[in-house]
Parts: structure tokens; sequence; C-alpha cells
């Protein structure tokens, strides 16, 4: 089965019909000043395309997870006046998502104008389990259209959300798939179907519980899994080695134990660091030093230490893995690269990729925010995915919701 595509809508015209589009703009806040504005840019080229043939845009999209209440902090509009900066197209928000604010907005769009509503999430029936209250939400969302609207989904970092605005509108409206998902799947079905080896996947972030199920799905596909970040101090952990006061899930150890036995079996290695920058304590003043795995407890500071990077011989030895590569999948930081001292390891991984001629993809944006605040620019990537959840579990072998119902 496949979806229809943002060109047949544009085919069918959509001058003067108005069109929902569910975008990703769930960007990093300061205050209310967007620091990476990678999704806004991500979702202009659907939103432009459509404005410039005449349709009357409403877009729907969340800002972290306000969990059904209206606060202020997750107000869209910060992300909304950021598209406005950068648009072509005029741009006016909603103060509210399905309430009059939006009914008179919507009503009175021009052709060509983009209406962004307020964080869908402000409404609890977004993010419902019971399918009812969802299923109404949407149908209240799907009447802004009036007559002859349609539906496009672009937002590619929630389509693993079961959501109102992601899947249920899909059976209210035609619906198209917007560019954005496009691209991001067919990139994604690359590194599943015919990855070209050595197949190198750099896995990291705090939780290793994020990451199991790809883990698992990956051993036996992957040539290499190098760990770093703070999951990879449970894999130590696992290996019999005592990590100080690093990050730890210790229900999670055996199933670390269980993988590295397995990926033995398989022929795919697992990698985790052989040294870490140990600290003193979480913090950009902290006394630290670089220590071998198994000696993390014998820092000068005592025996206590947070390991906060991976250590400058692991990134070098996980720079040449990336070197010889032919595809690269790389999820989360190596380190606390919010502070220089802990920046050194996602740097040395960010720029061997970014050197490297393999086909080359960042997951997630956290870790496309990393990149970009570490001074790299986007094309200095094969590819850059602006879901990280959305992107784990597509590799994690899971059907996205919000891909599916555009099949149905
Ligand atoms: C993301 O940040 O990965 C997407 O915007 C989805 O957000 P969520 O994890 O809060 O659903």
């Amino acid at each position: 089965m496949s979806s229809h595509t943002l060109d047949e809508l544009l085919a069918a015209g959509v001058s003067g019909r108005h069109v929902l589009v569910r975008s990703d703009l769930n960007v990093p806040l300061d205050g209310s000043t967007v620091t990476d504005d990678g999704r806004v840019r991500a979702s202009l080229p659907v939103l432009t395309k459509l404005a410039e043939a005449g349709a009357k845009v409403i877009v729907m999209a969340h800002l972290g997870r306000p969990k059904g209440t209206v606060d202020p902090k997750y107000s869209i509009a910060p992300a909304a006046a950021r598209l406005g900066e950068l648009a072509d197209f005029d741009v006016t928000v909603a103060s509210d998502v399905v309430g009059p604010s939006a009914r008179e907005a919507a009503a009175s769009l021009a052709d060509g104008a983009v209406l962004v509503l307020e964080n869908v999430r402000y409404d609890a029936r977004e993010t419902s389990k019971v399918d009812a209250e969802r299923e109404q939400f949407a149908r209240e969302l799907a009447e802004l259209t009036g007559e002859n609207g349609a539906y496009v989904n672009d937002a590619f970092g929630a389509v693993h959300r079961k959501h109102a605005s992601v899947y249920d509108i899909a059976a209210l409206l035609p619906s198209y798939q917007g560019d954005l998902v496009a691209t991001e799947v067919n990139v994604l079905k690359t590194l599943t179907e015919a990855p070209k080896r050595p197949y190198v996947v750099v896995l990291g972030g705090s939780k290793v519980s994020d990451k199991l199920a790809v883990i698992d799905n990956l051993l036996g596909k992957a040539d290499h899994l190098l760990i770093g970040g703070g999951m990879a101090f449970t894999f130590l952990k696992a290996q019999g080695y005592a990590i100080g006061g690093s990050l730890l899930e210790e229900d999670q150890i055996d199933t670390c134990t269980e993988y590295l036995s397995r990926a033995k079996e398989l022929g795919c290695d697992i990698i985790v660091p052989s040294d870490v920058v140990v600290a003193e304590k979480f913090g950009a003043d902290a006394a630290h030093e670089v220590l071998a795995a198994d000696k993390i407890e014998e820092a000068s500071f005592g025996s206590s230490g947070l390991g906060l990077d991976i250590g400058p011989k692991t990134a070098e030895l996980f720079a040449s893995y990336i070197t010889s590569a032919n595809t690269v999948f790389w999820n989360g930081p190596m380190g606390v690269f919010e502070i220089p001292a802990f920046a050194e390891g996602t740097r040395t991984v960010a720029r061997a990729l970014a050197d490297s001629e393999a086909f080359s993809v960042v997951g997630g944006g956290d870790s496309a925010a990393a990149v970009r605040s570490l001074g790299f620019a986007d094309d200095d990537f094969g590819h850059i995915s602006t879901g990280g959840g959305a992107s784990l579990e597509y590799l994690e072998g899971k059907t996205l919701p919000g891909v599916a119902a555009l099949e149905r």
C-alpha cells in the first residue's frame, strides 16, 4: 500500500481550499527564543508549496509535553514566530486549538496565508488513550477546514505517536504524505533494507532503556555498534566494571549482558568505551580526569566520580570505525556536549562523520541540535533526521501510526 503524495494534492488543486498540515515544530527554547530552528526550517518547504498554490493552510503542531493543560511555557508562539521570520507567506497564530480564536481565524484565512493553531497538546484529547476522545478532537480539527478540506502529515518527528492530529484525522479528510515524511522514510528504508557495508551504528544519550529495542533489532544487521553517552555505563557495569557515580540503569544490566553475548554469536561487535572522562561532580567547573574504563573509581578526587564523556582513545577508535564504514547511523551524544570539557567525544564523532564518504544519517532532534551547536552545518552530513523517537522506532521495525494512517 502506498500513500497519496503532496504532488497529487497540488495536482488536484488547492487554491482557496483549507489544508490542515501536521508539522513538527517541537523546537528547543531558551525562554521564548528558539535555540535550534532545524525543525521549523524542515517544515518550510511543504508549507511554502501549499501557500504558493493558494491554499489556506492551517498548521497543527505540538511543543513539549504540556499534558492536556494550557501552560504558556509550552505555547507554540515562539516556533510560529520563527516560522514567520523564515517564510515568504503571512503567518498568524490562534490563541486556542479548536476554540473561537482558531475557528474565526480559519474561517477568515486568506488564500496563500498560514494559520498556526496553539499547541495541540493543550487539549488532553490529542494524546488520549481512549479512541473516541481522540476521534472527537480530530473531528473538531477537521471541521476547521469547512467544505473540501484536505490533510497533509509532514511531521516526521511525531509519526510514531498515535495522536489525534497524527493518526485519527487521516480517516476524516483526504490525506496526503508531506515531502519531509516521504524523504525521511526513504532514507530509513535505505538503512534497513540495503545498507552498504560496513554498517556502523553509533548510539549515545543518557538512557539505555530508550535504545534497547533498537539494539535488539540491529544485532545481526549492523556490523559494529558503538556505544557512548550515559547509556555506556550500564554496559560497562554489565561487563563487571565499577562505575563510581556514573549513570546506571540497574534493571537493564541483565539485558545488556544478554546483548553482549548475543552480539558475539551473531558476529556483530558491540564496542563500549575503553576510556572515559570522569568528573568530580556535574558542572562546568568540575575537576575531571581521563581514566581507563576499569579505573573509574581510581580518580584523584575519589571513587564516586561521574563519567561525563567518552575518553580520547575511545573517540579515536569510534572515528576510525566511522571512517572505514559505508553506512553510518548516529543517534545520541557521546557525552554532556553542552559543557565544553565533556564535548570532545561528540565533536570527534561528528567530525569523523562529516569527513566520511559514507551514507550517513544523524537521527533525532537532540543529536541534530548537538551537531549544530558544535558548529557543524546540516550539509556536513548525508541526512539529518528531524525525528529521534520516530527514526529509532522505524529502525526497531515498528509500524509508525502516522505513516500507516495515510496508507489506509
Ligand atoms: C520529538 O521531539 O521527538 C518529537 O517532536 C515528538 O515529541 P514527543 O516525544 O514529545 O512525542
